[in-house]
């Protein structure tokens, strides 16, 4: 997958400096496929100690990348290594690292206050010509862009995690996202190498908006006692085919993750059912089982 992720980027995208703002799990995935595309980058956080661990995990995948890749000539794999790396740049003012961006990608904590502040300020410090786009998955991109000038410079860019190895964006186009924009950020998505999808800007854009539902219904299902929690996963993947069951989803991404998401749309869109709040799932998270990471959900794993 990821060999042939990396063999797309050979697009053309008249994007070439690219600003990711968050270096946290998304935002070091996005600058990771950014510069392995041959992107200027400039990986911005609040915190240096982020920025250095990314930096330093960024380094390890692009190991493993060129280990595949290259995997006949290791000088040739060192040299991409080395070269990804020298175009990322870090810091930690989004102002001023917005100057020289032709795309700024937003990848910062999924609260709407904080993203509107950040959004402000970019909008005043880039460039004119400078897109910006958020990375959000359950806010609304139209929302996001209200505090900004350039609402038709203005979209969504959802990556997937993890970013090097899922090979999907989801492009997302503002009630004002201009055409040019639009085309410019599909440009550059194919250019890291992903696939791209349009979508409006609905909850959950196309993945999301089936995948948390889904999700919850299994939830609702085992916590009805209508079958154990590894029955749902088997019934799914021997059933259906999936690679993982929705509870082993669920533990994946994050049963936190998962409520925060649904109580938003909850709150937006008290009416539809398939967002109403789940008491076991609201146990679980305040309980602290939060799935992999935290060694217990719906199933026990071995803390890292
Ligand atoms: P994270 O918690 O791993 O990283 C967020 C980073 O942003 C942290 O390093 C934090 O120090 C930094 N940050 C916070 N406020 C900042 C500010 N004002 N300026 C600069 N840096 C700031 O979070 P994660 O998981 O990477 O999520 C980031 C965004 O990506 C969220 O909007 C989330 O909804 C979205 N997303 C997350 C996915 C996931 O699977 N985790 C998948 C797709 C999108």
């Amino acid at each position: 997958v990821i060999a042939r992720s990396f063999s797309s980027s050979a697009v053309n995208s008249a994007i070439k400096n690219v600003t990711v703002i968050g270096g946290g799990l998304m935002g070091s995935g996005i600058a990771q496929v950014s510069a392995q595309a041959g992107q200027n980058v400039t990986l911005v956080d609040v915190s240096s100690d982020v920025l250095a661990k990314a930096q330093k995990s960024i380094g390890t995948n692009l190991g493993r990348v060129a280990k595949k890749v290259y995997k006949d000539n290791p000088a040739q794999g060192e040299k991409f290594v080395s070269e990804s790396m020298s175009r990322i740049k870090t810091s930690t003012d989004p102002a001023e690292a917005s100057k020289t961006a032709d795309l700024v990608v937003e990848a910062i904590v999924e609260n709407m206050s904080v993203k509107h502040k950040l959004f402000k300020q970019l909008d005043e410090a880039a460039p004119s010509h400078t897109i910006l786009a958020s990375n959000t998955s359950s806010l609304s991109i139209n929302e996001i862009a209200s505090v900004v000038k350039r609402k038709d410079k203005f979209g969504g860019l959802h990556f997937f995690n993890p970013v090097p190895v899922m090979r999907l964006l989801e492009v997302v186009k503002g009630a004002e996202t201009s055409e040019a924009t639009y085309k410019s950020m599909m440009e550059w998505g194919k250019a890291v190498g992903k696939t791209c999808i349009t979508c409006k800007d609905t909850p959950g854009f196309v993945v999301n908006r089936l995948l948390v539902p889904y999700i919850c219904e299994a939830i609702r299902l085992y916590e009805r006692g209508d079958a154990s929690a590894r029955d749902i996963d088997i019934a799914m993947k021997l059933g259906a085919g999936y690679p993982m069951g929705p509870l082993e989803l669920a533990d994946y991404v994050g049963l936190d993750t998962n409520k925060f998401i649904l109580d938003g749309w909850h709150k937006k869109y008290p009416n539809q059912p398939l967002f109403k709040p789940i008491p076991l799932l609201d146990k679980l998270v305040s309980e602290g089982k939060l799935g992999v990471k935290s060694g217990e959900g719906f199933y026990k794993y071995d803390k890292k």
